[in-house]
């Protein structure tokens, strides 16, 4: 008797090695895009499955499980999971996991490269260099902000807010962080949200995105930070609110910003692309080879688990029925 082999979607084209992965436990459906399928389509790619490889932006909330009632597991692609609603999930018997750790380095990594590009004018003067204007060296020309004895202040002290922190060490940089459940360290002091926003010449966020943190640093944040500060937002765009910090920008109350996450993305403020002062990035923050790969992996690895019997390596919820 041949068995019949379980059914998982893919919600989009992924690194090849988490879809050789799954191929070689089940049957795939994927939508072969790299854009997202809209709510039908991917109600309709996620029924009559067992599981789903699915990315942060693919929306998974009860409704869409009322209409799916075979899935077992759904292995987000991403180490955030505001998409999901893991606690409908859990109601209705079905595993949410994530890719936490493997994208920590890569993540920390484009942070800094957010701030030394702000700070050090990087994009500008690379802009400078291509337009031909570079004639002589200039003691005055170009001067940025150095890094060694000024004050990182980091919002979400984690996983990739302590990344952050240990490469901002060695920039020789002090460290001081809020977050609920985080201690300190011998080099990093914890604060309340307003010192910190205060006291920093960079303010970077690092926690997940939950509604109660929508526009975390709004208008009165921003006012907070000192003219010279630089604001780096590599976590969730709806952590802040981008209007107030297209206003900041334009009132001189913060220095400059580093972005690699919007309110609406893709969509942005266009304003912002005005500012030289600025640098934008597209959520790619864990984009290298080595990071993409190993995310694709754990997603494939945590279904696999899963639809063999198993607990996931890496939940975000627990199943009522387990
Ligand atoms: C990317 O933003 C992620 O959450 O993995």
């Amino acid at each position: 008797m041949t068995e019949t082999k379980q059914r998982v979607a893919v919600t989009r084209l992924i690194p090849s090695v988490g879809l050789q992965l799954l191929e070689e436990h089940f049957e795939i459906e994927q939508w072969e895009s790299d854009a997202p399928p809209d709510r039908e389509v991917l109600i309709k790619l996620l029924q009559n499955k067992d599981g789903a490889l699915t990315l942060l932006s693919d929306r998974i909330d009860g409704e869409l499980l009322d209409m799916c009632p075979n899935l077992k597991v759904i292995g987000n692609m991403a180490v955030g999971y505001e998409n999901i609603d893991p606690e409908a999930a859990a109601e209705r018997g079905v595993w949410v996991t994530n890719t936490p750790d493997v994208l920590t380095d890569a993540t920390a990594d484009i942070a800094l490269s957010l701030i030394l590009s702000v700070t050090r004018r990087i994009v500008e003067s690379d802009k400078f260099m291509r337009a031909g204007k570079y004639h002589y060296w200039e003691p005055r020309m170009l001067r940025g902000t150095g890094l060694a004895d000024k004050t990182l202040g980091i919002i979400g002290f984690g996983r990739i807010g302590k990344a952050v922190a240990h490469r901002a060490r060695a920039f020789g940089m002090k460290i001081i962080f809020t977050d609920p459940v985080a201690d300190e360290t011998n080099n990093a002091k914890r604060v309340e949200l307003d010192e910190l926003l205060g006291r920093s010449d960079i303010v970077s966020l690092h926690c997940p995105y939950s509604d109660d943190l929508f526009h975390l640093i709004d208008d009165g944040a921003f006012r907070k930070m000192k003219n010279s500060a630089y604001f780096i937002n590599t976590a969730r765009g709806k952590l802040m609110d981008e209007k107030a910090l297209v206003n900041a920008l334009k009132e001189g109350e913060i220095a400059g910003a580093g972005l690699d996450v919007y309110e609406n993305e893709p969509a942005f403020q266009q304003e912002l692309a005005g500012f030289d002062n600025v640098v934008m990035l597209p959520h790619i923050g864990s984009a290298t080879h080595e990071t993409r790969d190993a995310m694709a992996s754990l997603a494939a690895k945590n279904i696999i688990e899963v639809l063999h019997g198993r607990d996931p390596l890496t939940p975000v919820n627990k199943p009522r029925n387990t």
